[in-house]
């Protein structure tokens, strides 16, 4: 991969942030620097839409508006409050975070990339978004939407899933200013989300039209040019990956009855699948020790029950 010029760096920039002036969405967590408050954002938003986000995010700050609510909270309150999200570990990973800032920082979040990267659940990405959005630090950051808008306009959109982290971080590093890069980030993010849409990219639209090298081949791509992310190998099981059986069962575990009374291997089978069967039983029971051994859910007897 080249590097890139500083020309097109440039105009890059300034085009990106005078789209940004008039086309920036209004999100909930731009309005605050408070690291608690961006993390929590950054980690609802890791593998969940915005629009999906925002009514989960308020109903969160409301309930534990500060990392010191959250601490004190017990772990049925905190996947309680995370249900609908999905991939409930980040709920496990923020309260761990908020138990530890709590513990060992005295409820102050610490201002350095490697600290940071120390907490439960805080990753490379994470940890710089954290020293941009809330420490206001110039940091490159790469997520989906940056990763996919860099390397179509600097590269080449077949390219998208196929560069390095490194090079990903190089071209965030190479576009990344030095002054109004809160701004940049949040703005990149938005285009992608926008603009540069992942399967039917709003070309007509783009102010970068005569600077980007995939335009205007991307028009006529093939879908697999075009794919959000990486397949996985997650293995399926009745049509389903085993993380949503595992957010099928905490939900269920989470209704008032069971909060109350846990269940039994079967309730829990009748309760997330219409045609569960007794040859599913060692099944089932595999996906709950999962959730036993990363203490999302407890045994006491034959019942299954949330933590306390
Ligand atoms: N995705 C990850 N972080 C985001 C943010 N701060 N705004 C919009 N989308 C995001």
């Amino acid at each position: 991969m080249s590097s890139l010029s500083p020309h097109a760096v440039k105009k890059f920039r300034s085009a990106l942030l005078t789209w940004y002036a008039s086309a920036a969405r209004d999100l909930p967590w731009r309005k605050t620097r408070d690291p608690y408050t961006v993390i929590v954002s950054e980690l609802m938003l890791q593998q969940t839409q915005v629009d999906r986000v925002i009514p989960k995010y308020r109903a969160w700050m409301k309930k534990f508006p500060n990392v010191q609510t959250l601490a004190s909270a017990s772990t049925r309150e905190v996947l309680g409050e995370w249900q609908g999200l999905g991939y409930n570990r980040r709920a496990q990973f923020l309260h761990r975070m908020a138990k530890e800032v709590t513990k060992t920082y005295g409820g102050i979040f610490p201002n350095s990339i490697d600290a940071l990267m120390s907490l439960p659940g805080i990753g490379p990405y994470t940890a710089r978004a954290v020293m941009n959005f809330a420490f206001e630090t110039s940091e490159p950051i790469v997520e989906t939407n940056v990763r996919r808008v860099l390397s179509r306009i600097f590269v080449s959109f077949k390219h998208t899933l196929s560069l390095t982290e490194k090079e990903y971080w190089a071209l965030a590093h190479a576009a990344t200013p030095k002054k109004d890069h809160y701004n940049f980030n949040q703005a990149i993010m938005d285009f992608g989300a926008v603009v540069c849409v992942a399967k039917k990219p709003k070309c007509e639209a783009c102010p970068f039209q005569n600077m980007c090298n995939s335009y205007p081949e991307i028009l006529s791509a093939q879908p697999k040019h075009l794919r959000v992310t990486k397949k996985t190998n997650e293995k399926i099981y009745f049509g389903e990956p085993r993380r949503i059986w595992r957010g099928k069962i905490l939900k269920f575990l989470h209704t008032p009855r069971q909060q109350k009374n846990g269940a039994s291997l079967v309730e829990i089978g009748n309760a997330i699948q219409n045609d569960f069967s007794v040859e599913r039983k060692e099944w089932l029971k595999s996906v709950l020790h999962t959730l036993i051994a990363d203490k999302m859910v407890e045994q006491k007897g034959k019942r299954y029950h949330l933590p306390l």
